[in-house]
């Protein structure tokens, strides 16, 4: 098990005004940020980092929506952080996300999700590595 996810803060959340709120959600479960940015991401870029979903039908949609507005996105570290993150955010629809998951208080639809978190140890390393190098990691 690997100590590192890595989050994004989606266009909704920022929107809405609660980057800081998820933020604390993040830090009182015990994650430390280890490094933190505020992106634009651009229609290349979101295809990029969603790739593996490039044939799915919400593919097109769900890159207009990364790229609507401003993100943030993060590296951060906890024991067994890939899974400790996955339930502190709740299913990916909102509406059958357990009571007091980040995507049950914040998010708006399967797609206006509020935060995405790495699904495996595997595609967090990729996912830390698409924005971060090695060295801004502290
Ligand atoms: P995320 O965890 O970032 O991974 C893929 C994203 O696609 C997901 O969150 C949602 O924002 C979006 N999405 C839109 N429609 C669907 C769907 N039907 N199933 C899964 N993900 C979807």
């Amino acid at each position: 098990m690997s100590n590192r996810t890595f989050t994004i803060i989606k266009p909704d959340s920022v929107r809405k005004g609660n980057f800081g709120k998820i933020v604390s959600r993040l830090e009182a479960e015990g994650f430390r940020i280890l490094s933190l940015k505020k992106v634009n991401l651009s229609t290349k870029q979101a295809e990029a980092f969603y790739g593996v979903h490039r044939e799915r039908p919400f593919f097109p949609d769900l890159v207009r929506y990364m790229t609507s507005g401003t993100v943030y996105v993060a590296a951060l570290e906890k024991e067994n952080a890939v899974l400790a993150l996955r339930t502190l955010m709740g299913a990916t629809d909102p509406s059958k996300a357990d009571a007091g998951t980040i995507r049950k208080e914040f998010g708006e639809s399967i797609e206006q999700n509020a935060i995405h978190g790495s699904d495996s140890d595997d595609n967090a390393k990729i996912e830390i590595g698409f924005f971060f190098a090695e060295s801004e990691l502290m």
